[in-house]
């Protein structure tokens, strides 16, 4: 794997930019403040930012309702800011990803506005408008993300309109050509402007079947438990084979600019769905997400098992990847516990494949509880206690008053213990998980076997989750993780059963000398260097 390509060697640390760095005093984080952070993230040691939108947008979903996707929305900056973004990255050696968000617009994008005004607009069949059923009520049964038909009636025209989120963001209609050349060029001209890459919203929601045939229920669904779309099977309007094959068609165009930039994708799917989008030879997504450990019970057995499966199920030169935490789901240390939040960094950081890190996590930072009338997210209201605003408020900078996030108020609350979690107090602390990060980071660059080197569990009890990285020179290393809080202990590998702690969640014993069995505390995960 000497010839990896970057993404496959790097780290991608995730942006969410209302709340990375506020420039200019309005409470809200912009192209500029990340620009002014960089040098912390080359500090850190990350490879590429992803960037969440930062078009223009009515926000009536955090700029996933996108209305021009050619222009920077004037809360982030303009179009020269993210080309001084852009450079300023690149000089560091750091790619930049932005997001792009293919299945839906705004309805405030010229296209809906236009496909709305009349039935015989040009641009009427951009998105995806029906009659109603004979006897009447909506085209097919199919359900959106808060559980109710996913058909939205427009009377102006007298039809519906097709959207799985907010009623302001229409379904865009993927089987017309037209939307399609059009869309493509938005890639391209990001691509044109040195964008590395997208990370692609919600893929499998494409392309919907042609005869709105109606999804069968699911016998499985546990109200409450589940999201209410999931009363039903998405078969008919998810992942849909003409979907797969645009993602092969999405390569194509970002191939037209070199080999080296990438494809990641939100792909909500069962595992055996997902990595068919890696495509024919690997013609498809480089990196469609595995988000497995967003949701895994903290539980070693079953985690040591899931790994197993998803690394039998990629296809040949289908390259793994980790997330471990965004914009959409409770924070990593609120979900695990601030001690286990440690042993899941070590473990994102040295699983076979692509890390992905989302802005926070490396700061151990909760989820902060909004109370309902600062909500911003608007599934706070559709579905109560769904909301995504906890895991989206600011990086806390420093003890300054607005955190060293912003000289106004925050767009959300930074919270009181987040607050004293800032980057300035962790910085040069040894046992911070700020430095933890750093050091993990560190660690990963300068050794094969945690990049490019092959994966082997080894079996173990209880709490404890182990296996051996090797790198194709031979050189092994063995990551032993302690998933629960009392001691435990395991036996090192090979004839000479001995090593060196190359890193341990508890620095008190970096670099010391160990031989078998090896000792591990309570939350306790450790890197062995072998032999
Ligand atoms: C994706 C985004 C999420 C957004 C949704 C609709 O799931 O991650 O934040 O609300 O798509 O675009
Ligand atoms: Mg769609």
């Amino acid at each position: 794997m000497a010839d990896a390509a970057w993404w496959q060697r790097g780290v991608i640390y995730q942006i969410y930019p209302r709340s990375f760095m506020d420039s200019d005093g309005d409470g809200v984080g912009d192209l500029p403040g990340i620009l002014a952070r960089l040098d912390h993230l080359t500090w850190l040691g990350v490879d590429a930012i992803w960037l969440s939108p930062v078009y223009p947008s009515p926000m009536a979903d955090s700029g996933y309702d996108v209305a021009d996707y050619r222009d920077i929305d004037p809360l982030f900056g303009t179009l020269d800011d993210l080309d001084r973004l852009v450079a300023a990255a690149h000089d560091r050696g750091l790619r930049v990803l932005l997001d792009w968000v293919p299945n839906h617009t705004s309805d405030q994008h010229p296209w809906f506005r236009a496909s709305r005004a009349s039935r015989d607009d040009p641009k009427r069949d951009w998105y995806i408008w029906r009659d109603p059923r004979p006897g009447g009520g909506p085209p097919s049964n199919w359900l959106d993300y808060a559980g109710e038909s996913a058909w939205r009636w427009d009377g102006r025209t007298g039809q519906y309109y097709y959207r799985v989120f907010l009623d302001a963001q229409p379904d865009l209609n993927w089987r017309n050509p037209e939307v399609q050349a059009a869309m493509f060029d938005t890639l391209r001209f990001w691509l044109r402007r040195g964008v590395d890459g997208f990370r692609i919203d919600v893929l499998s929601l494409l392309v919907e079947d042609d005869r709105l045939r109606d999804n069968p229920p699911n016998p499985d669904y546990r109200p409450g438990e589940d999201w209410p779309f999931m009363r039903e099977l998405s078969v008919w309007n998810v992942d849909r084979p003409e979907t797969r094959e645009l993602a092969g068609r999405m390569r194509e165009v970002v191939d037209e600019f070199g080999d080296d930039r990438v494809l990641l994708a939100e792909l909500v799917l069962p595992l055996e769905q997902t990595v068919a989008y890696y495509g024919a030879d690997g013609r498809g997504i480089q990196v469609p997400f595995n988000f497995e450990l967003l949701t895994a019970a903290w539980e070693a057995r079953g985690i040591a098992g899931y790994i197993g499966r998803y690394l039998a199920a990629l296809p040949a030169g289908g390259w793994p990847n980790w997330v471990l935490g965004n914009h959409d789901t409770p924070r990593v240390a609120s979900r695990v516990g601030p001690a286990q939040a440690r042993v899941a960094a070590m473990l994102l950081l040295t699983l076979p494949g692509t890390p992905i890190l989302y802005q926070g996590d490396e700061l151990g930072l909760g989820d902060v509880a909004i109370p309902p009338e600062q909500a911003v997210d608007p599934i706070a209201r559709l579905i109560p206690g769904r909301g995504r605003d906890p895991e989206r408020t600011p990086i806390p900078w420093d003890g300054g008053p607005g955190a060293g996030f912003t000289g106004g108020r925050p767009w959300l609350p930074v919270g009181d213990a987040n607050r004293r979690r800032h980057v300035a107090a962790q910085r040069d602390d040894p046992g911070s998980m700020l430095t933890l990060h750093r050091r993990l980071l560190r660690l990963r660059r300068g050794t094969p076997a945690l990049v490019t080197g092959g994966y082997a569990p080894i079996g173990s009890d209880g709490d404890l989750l182990a296996y051996l990285r090797t790198a194709p020179g031979g050189d092994r290393c063995m990551v032993a993780l302690n998933l629960g809080p009392r001691p435990a202990r395991l036996a090192l590998p090979g004839p000479e059963a001995t090593g060196r702690v190359a890193l341990s969640t508890h620095p008190d014993r970096d670099g010391a000398a160990v031989a078998s069995p090896l000792e591990l505390r309570g939350d306790e995960g450790v890197v062995v260097s072998l032999g």
